[in-house]
């Protein structure tokens, strides 16, 4: 029996095949091959910031995965409101070292385990000292943290390996004053005496730099780089090596169509792969049509509208109606002054729910306070809501 290829596209999931991304892929190379050479710190804190959807995590796993053939222990985090960073950040250097055997025997160990049940007591030592937000953080914290990520980045070079890395997603999630310890530990790594083999890769929401300025003003200084929508041609690129891996081609005007209808959004281009082919259902040597393409996107609707769906179900009323005075001006950028007039408020009386609605990544920011919708097709949807 001839088994039919399965389905390579991955709407929600890192990408088999991820397209374009060279430029940001090779910023996180230069730093981690500035680690492996020099055994020190690989630059200021790397940032990755878009609306969700856009690739952020997949970039960081595939970075994760190129770390790992070059030596490199990696540490991930997953920032989240209920959440506390530092015991989380703690507790996964612990386990990442145990996993690759980085502790070894050495009397070194003993001293990690301190560190890390010093950040890890649910609500002890970090919390405690954490202090007021409006204060620069105690010294305590940080200096164990800087311990911490010193102790593990340098177990990691002893036992021949090239260091430690350390990827933080979701970082606009994590709290202000565990932010700041954070960011004064990876100030003084950079200026002690002794190098740390150690890299930071970050991602998160258009609001990061901003939380991580906040956070301390000397963050400002991390690098802070914008995932833009995939150009068509690397859009086409992802469509056709999916899809080959299965032996599964494409026609020209059906690449035409679902790059047409994706406008270069990851997420979108994933989820019309996928829908196309479960529409197709190709055996190996066969060929995606724009017929292909057309029986799918129906699907592909459906599953739009439920995330259209649970964005909406998730906003207060008073997000809904931020949310509904932007639908009614159209699917474009929108003034602060539109949503004002539509809403019947105060252009400053709209800065609450404007800022909470871009934390959730239902709507970001595109300079001169001009706001839009994340996910296409948003704006019809609430439309349609009050026409029901
Ligand atoms: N460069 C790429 N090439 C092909 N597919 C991609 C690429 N980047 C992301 N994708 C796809 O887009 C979707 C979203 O990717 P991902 O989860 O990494 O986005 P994100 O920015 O982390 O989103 P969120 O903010 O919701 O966490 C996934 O289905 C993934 O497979
Ligand atoms: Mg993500």
């Amino acid at each position: 029996m001839v088994v039919p290829p399965s389905n390579p596209f991955t709407p929600g999931q890192s990408p088999r095949f991820l397209a374009g991304r060279t430029a940001e892929r090779r910023r996180i190379q230069d730093r981690l091959a500035r680690v492996a050479t020099y055994g020190e710190l690989g630059g200021p804190l790397l940032v990755f910031h878009a609306p969700r959807g856009l690739g952020k995590t997949s970039l960081l796993r595939a970075a994760e995965a190129e770390a790992a053939t070059l030596g490199f222990v990696s540490v991930w985090v997953a920032c989240a409101r209920d959440q506390q960073l530092l015991p989380e950040l703690a507790q996964r250097v612990r386990g990442s070292l145990a996993r690759h055997d980085a502790l070894g025997d050495s009397g070194r160990t003993t001293r990690l385990e301190g560190l890390t049940v010093e950040l890890g007591v649910p609500g002890a030592r970090v919390q405690a000292a954490l202090g007021r937000r409006d204060q620069p953080p105690a010294t305590a914290p940080i200096l164990a943290v800087e311990e911490l990520l010193s102790e593990a980045a340098g177990l990691v070079r002893a036992h021949s390996g090239a260091g430690l890395v350390v990827f933080l997603d979701e970082l606009h999630a994590a709290d202000a004053g565990e932010l700041a310890v954070l960011l004064n530990a990876w100030q003084n790594l950079d200026g002690a005496g002794r190098p740390t083999p150690l890299s930071i890769v970050t991602a998160g929401l258009p609001v990061t730099p901003e939380a991580i300025t906040r956070a301390a003003t000397f963050g400002e200084r991390s690098t802070f780089v914008p995932l833009d929508l995939l150009a068509d041609t690397d859009a086409r690129t992802a469509l056709v090596r999916t899809a080959e891996v299965e032996g599964v081609a494409w026609t020209d005007e059906a690449l035409d169509l679902v790059t047409a209808e994706a406008h270069g959004h990851p997420y979108l281009l994933q989820l019309l792969g996928n829908t196309t082919w479960d529409a197709a259902a190709p055996s190996r040597g066969a060929t995606l049509t724009s017929d292909d393409v057309r029986r799918g996107v129906p699907h592909a609707q459906t599953q739009l509208a439920a995330m259209h769906r649970a964005r909406w179900g998730a906003a207060t009323p008073t997000e809904r109606a931020f949310l509904a005075a932007m639908a009614a001006v159209g699917d474009g950028n929108v003034t602060r002054a539109e949503i004002a007039a539509g809403m019947g408020r105060d252009s400053r009386g709209i800065s609450d729910p404007r800022e909470r609605l871009i934390e959730k990544g239902v709507i970001e920011p595109v300079g001169h306070g001009l706001v839009r919708f994340t996910l296409p097709g948003f704006g019809a949807y609430v439309r349609g809501l009050d026409e029901a």
